[in-house]
């Protein structure tokens, strides 16, 4: 048996669909509580809904009793201070698992080809439901940060930038790909993350918003590329000489 997938994402692993008007929305992620959570970069984290409903963003399989990223129970002082951004997770009217707003500080090309990594969202998801994405919509304007995505995390030709104005609406297998935010600065960069359950709802959602499967990328110096990639290999040497063993970037945003 295998999972329930939405063949929206079988091309390329992302959809980029229509924009949503940010401007008419408080800027609620300045309201709620953030937690200490390390993930990909200088983060910080807000949960709305957690495994069960505490203040915490850890990955509902290190819970007790440990489940997958499905069923979120809603976090009742962030989300009293949130609603619309609850209500934003909730318009696609598919399962939520873990629904958070992530703070990111400002950083460079190479600290995010360092920081590309895959999500374990479908650990503990029974085969025959529905396969876990994830929705990332950017709250802050940041036309000149990216979500990079890789097929293949060493080959900058299977790269991916989407740029990231507020409002932009991109729903990513992220189990599947690499990614990882650019965000130059200088502000911190807000997005809503929500874990979805594929399935007609979701479909739905999706193919009413003019679903985009391939994004042109804006160009990129190559020499610029191929310094950020020397440069992941040089920090990838030097931590593997640290630890003396081979080390794998691997996070939980
Ligand atoms: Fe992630």
């Amino acid at each position: 048996m295998d999972y329930v997938k939405l063949p929206e994402f079988e091309e390329s692993g992302y959809v980029v669909v229509d924009s949503y008007d940010q401007a008419q929305d408080p800027a609620e992620w300045l309201d709620i509580e953030f937690v200490d959570w390390k993930s990909s970069g200088e983060t910080r984290f807000a949960p709305l809904a957690s495994a069960y409903g505490d203040m915490e963003c850890n990955g509902f399989w290190h819970h007790e009793p440990p489940k997958t990223d499905k069923d979120g129970v809603w976090v009742p002082a962030n989300i009293a201070r949130a609603p619309r951004l609850k209500a934003r997770a909730e318009e696609p009217g598919a399962n939520i698992g873990r629904c958070r707003v992530i703070e990111l500080q400002p950083n460079d090309y190479a600290d995010a080809v360092w920081n590309l990594h895959q999500d374990d969202n479908n650990r503990l998801n029974p085969e025959g439901t529905g396969w876990i994405v994830r929705g990332f919509f950017n709250l802050t304007d940041n036309p000149d940060s990216y979500m990079v995505l890789r097929e293949d995390k060493n080959d900058p030709e299977t790269e991916t930038r989407i740029p990231l104005p507020a409002g932009a609406q991109v729903i990513i297998d992220t189990q599947r790909l690499w990614h990882a935010v650019w965000h130059p600065g200088p502000e911190p960069r807000y997005c809503l993350i929500t874990s979805w359950e594929s399935g007609p709802e979701l479909g739905a959602w999706i193919r009413a918003r003019h679903p985009i499967s391939r994004v042109d990328n804006a160009p990129l110096d190559p020499a610029f590329l191929a310094e950020a990639q020397d440069e992941v290999a040089r920090r990838r040497a030097a931590k593997e000489a640290a630890s003396g063993a081979m080390v794998d970037v691997m996070s939980e945003a």
